[in-house]
């Protein structure tokens, strides 16, 4: 195992009606005017948004709003909240909603105490300093709730970059099962791709002899085996969605990835088609990490055939790994499917003939060196033949 540091302080509040107490959670974590932040506007119909007014209320904390936050979150409404939360002598953000408004949230809180542009968070620069943040979480899915990350598109350019630092962390986050009844199929579909992809880029690792976090990582992964058909089929599965929100946060908080080395190609290349296509990130990962993982699988085939193996239940062909692991992709492939992901371009609605500008951006874009690194290297040839694959 390697060395590292773990720091997660977020308070977590987790379970039916918590949201009711977002006002008191502001007073107790230091917010005396607030900006709240949402998307589109699925708080507003589902009447969250006047609770948590109610809260604040109650709790005497003043604020200000800012909603349209989009999925796939673009740069120019982080502008926005910037100058507002300036203007209006803001002291904590409170993020309602999904990955999205947390993430843009998070922007905003490092922007406002910045004195140059945000953006360059997003070209490296670590995240030492930032507004505080509070979340009511409204989807299981990006792990924003207990994440250091935030990710961003740049609308000049279209670059889907993230930005990482401990200050960004979230100092309370709610999450009540119940709020993510709502969430049409498909979005709660999505929502389960993303929590596995974030348990697969963490597996995916060069770090030997790394049993607990590779346990930890495979139970995750058999929970939404488990959850995630319950959801699809009664989306008010109160305790299928508890689990799952649970496990979305622990996906994704980092406890399951210290002490070892990890991937996230998957992620790099899917940025690119949500960027490109504005697709829901879970469904892009869908289409994404089957061909990764088949183009990479040789690189370590027995770790691959673990996974099958301990997750899938697929039996070890002991003579031929390579059977035994292709086998654990195509089933996670077919459990894609099964909860209603796409699997191919043509599902997505990507195309062909955009395959090499999404090249261009993900290795150059932004400053990068012509290659993406995770566990393994992919340069342009290895991206152009990963995304060919998805057709
Ligand atoms: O905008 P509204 O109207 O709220 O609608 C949203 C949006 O259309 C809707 N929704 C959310 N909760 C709902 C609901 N509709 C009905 N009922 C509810 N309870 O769902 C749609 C998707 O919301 P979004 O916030 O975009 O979803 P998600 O949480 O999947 O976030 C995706 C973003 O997170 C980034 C992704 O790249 C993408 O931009 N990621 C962030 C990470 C992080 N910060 O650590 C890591 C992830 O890997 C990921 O990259
Ligand atoms: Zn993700």
């Amino acid at each position: 195992m390697d060395n590292f540091t773990f720091y997660s302080p977020t308070f977590f509040a987790f379970g039916k009606d918590t949201e009711n107490d977002a006002g008191k959670y502001v007073k107790r974590f230091g917010g005396s005017k607030i900006l709240i932040h949402y998307g589109g506007g699925s708080v507003v119909r589902s009447g969250l948004l006047d609770r948590v007014k109610k809260s604040l209320d109650a709790a005497g904390i003043a604020y200000v709003e800012l909603g349209g936050v989009k999925p796939n979150p673009r740069s120019g409404l982080v502008y926005e909240g910037i100058d507002l939360c300036r203007k209006e002598k803001v002291d904590f953000i409170l993020a309602v909603g999904g990955g999205s408004t947390i993430d843009s949230s998070k922007a905003i809180a490092a922007g406002v105490v910045y004195d140059g542009d945000f953006w360059d968070f997003y070209s490296g620069k670590p995240i030492r300093e930032a507004l505080p943040i509070g979340t009511i979480l409204t989807i299981a899915a990006a792990g924003s709730e207990g994440s250091p990350d935030s990710v961003i598109t740049k609308e000049e350019g279209m670059f889907k970059r993230g930005a990482s630092g401990n200050a960004i962390r979230p100092k309370f986050s709610i999450l009540n099962p119940a709020l993510t009844e709502t969430l049409p199929a498909f979005q709660t579909a999505a929502g389960i791709t993303d929590i596995m992809a974030h348990l697969h880029e963490r597996y995916l690792t060069n770090t030997k002899d790394v049993e607990v976090t590779d346990r930890l990582i495979e139970a995750l992964l058999l929970t939404m085996i488990a959850e995630g058909p319950k959801v699809i089929a009664d989306p008010h599965n109160y305790e299928a969605r508890a689990n799952i929100m649970w496990a979305g946060m622990m996906a994704h908080n980092n406890s399951v990835g210290v002490g070892r080395s990890q991937d996230w190609n998957s992620h790099q290349i899917e940025h690119e088609l949500s960027a490109t296509y504005d697709c829901a990130h879970g469904a892009g990962l869908a289409v994404t990490m089957p061909a990764v993982f088949k183009y990479v699988m040789k690189h370590d085939v027995n770790r691959f055939a673990q996974l099958a193996v301990r997750v899938w239940g697929c039996q070890m062909d002991f003579d031929h790994p390579e059977i035994t692991a292709m086998n654990g992709i195509k089933a996670l492939q077919n459990f894609l499917h099964s909860i209603g992901m796409p699997s191919n371009f043509a599902e997505l609605g990507a195309k062909k003939e955009d395959i090499p500008q999404m090249v261009q951006t993900l290795c150059h874009g932004n400053g990068r060196p012509g290659y993406i690194q995770g566990f393994v290297k992919l340069d342009e040839n290895d991206c152009t033949r990963i995304y060919e694959m998805m057709i």
